[in-house]
């Protein structure tokens, strides 16, 4: 487990970010959360960015923000919610690292997103429809390199981090590192 990178992915609301930073502790590896060092390197937060930018200029920034992130070693990151719409990011984490989905039910990630107003996405008439329609959009895109799924629903954040480095244990990949 020594150098091996993990990365989480999963919806707007899954607890990437608490999850990650508590495992990242337990495991003794560096967190990031791709948000965080976009706005790191930027100056700006990202309502502001897509403001600007709109959301391609945010996806641009994020794909190199991953790229870059997902060649150190030995981190646990926190991508953002979208992160799993370009084949270019998909492709990076899945070859640099092991990826962990945190699953939940869009009914869940909607208590846990409805009073936020820092994510664009959601500052619509009907946020949660838009996270059901997201949820169709990227589930498939998630399952699709992720090498754990993981139901955070019905559990407490450390009940979640137990049950990762349960399965993390038995975890034999072989990472291609470029
Ligand atoms: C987004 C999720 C956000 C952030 C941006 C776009 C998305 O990150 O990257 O607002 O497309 O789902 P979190 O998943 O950390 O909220």
């Amino acid at each position: 487990m020594h150098g091996t990178n993990i990365f989480l992915v999963g919806l707007m609301g899954a607890g990437k970010t608490t999850a990650g930073k508590l495992l990242a502790k337990h495991l003794h590896k560096t967190f990031y959360d791709s948000d965080h060092e976009i706005e790191r390197r930027t100056g700006v937060n990202i309502p502001l960015i897509f403001d600007i930018e709109g959301e391609a200029g945010f996806r641009s920034r994020e794909r190199a923000v991953i790229n870059d992130l997902s060649q150190k070693s030995d981190i646990v990151l926190a991508t953002g919610g979208g992160a799993v719409l370009s084949p270019e990011n998909r492709e990076n984490l899945k070859t640099r690292g092991i990826v962990i989905y945190l699953r939940a039910s869009v009914e869940d990630l909607w208590q846990r997103t409805r009073h936020d107003r820092n994510r664009p996405l959601l500052q619509t008439n009907d946020p949660r429809a838009k996270l059901a329609q997201l949820f169709e959009q990227r589930d498939p895109l998630y399952r699709e390199i992720a090498d754990i799924t993981t139901d955070t629903s019905k559990q407490s954040a450390q009940s979640l981090i137990h049950d990762l480095e349960e399965k993390l244990k038995h975890f034999d990949k072989t990472l291609c590192k470029p």
